[in-house]
């Protein structure tokens, strides 16, 4: 049975699936919301919905194979229609802190490349401001300690993220910070600084990017556009 944060999650997924139009493009987010988002836009194309996809992640994209979304890549295409997108804080302006699941990068970029970007939460990731979640900061492994120093020069307090004891390893083969920093006041502003520092790949801070956040509750689904 699912718990009610997961029923929020499959609400909105499922509804950012049935607003995908025919013909569309369509950049696959990653996470646990997406996975709902995923399956049901794999129902629509066993009903006869044309779409193409790009997945932001390697979990993502098996998730695509197994419900029969076509996939696509950026040699084939040079724009997207929608990015659907899950996020782990989203507060009033609709900027996020993403990441939770060390796909921000491509995240970010199947973001930057749509015409639309939608955002799929259940209620509890909706926040005054953004914070409480420490930022995931992607960064390359050589020399990782200098820009881990700079960062925490910024005014945080990091931990390398491991899985199983081991160091996590994003998809494209970087090391992932989580950066507590406290409340971030000006989410843009920090996202330029820690862009500044040398090995730092990508952050987490999606700044007025998203253009729709769509929250699933217990029963129902509320949108908030940009
Ligand atoms: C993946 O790196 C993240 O950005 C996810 O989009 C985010 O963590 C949300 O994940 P859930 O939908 O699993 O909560």
């Amino acid at each position: 049975m699912l718990g009610e944060k997961d029923i929020g999650k499959k609400l909105a997924g499922e509804q950012a699936a049935n607003e995908v139009q025919d013909g569309m493009k369509v950049g696959l987010g990653s996470g646990s919301t997406v996975y709902w988002m995923v399956k049901r836009l794999g129902e629509r194309v066993q009903q006869g919905l044309k779409v193409e996809g790009i997945p932001s992640s390697n979990q993502t994209e098996q998730w695509a194979k197994e419900f029969g979304v076509p996939l696509t890549n950026f040699s084939q295409v040079d724009y997207l229609d929608v990015t659907i997108d899950g996020a782990d804080e989203v507060d009033e302006n609709l900027n996020l802190i993403k990441g939770g699941g060390g796909a921000l990068f491509r995240e970010k970029v199947i973001a930057e490349a749509a015409k639309k970007f939608v955002i799929i939460v259940d209620q509890s990731k909706v926040v005054t401001q953004l914070g409480a979640y420490p930022l995931p900061v992607e960064v390359l492994p050589f020399g990782w300690e200098m820009a881990a120093k700079s960062i925490e020069a910024l005014g945080c307090e990091w931990k390398l993220r491991r899985r199983n004891n081991e160091i996590f390893v994003t998809d494209n083969g970087n090391y992932i910070l989580d950066c507590d920093f406290g409340m971030i006041p000006n989410p843009e502003e920090l996202h330029k600084q820690l862009k500044m520092i040398v090995g730092v790949v990508e952050t987490g801070l999606f700044a007025n990017m998203a253009d729709k956040v769509i929250i699933g509750g217990r029963e129902t689904t509320k949108t908030i556009e940009a």
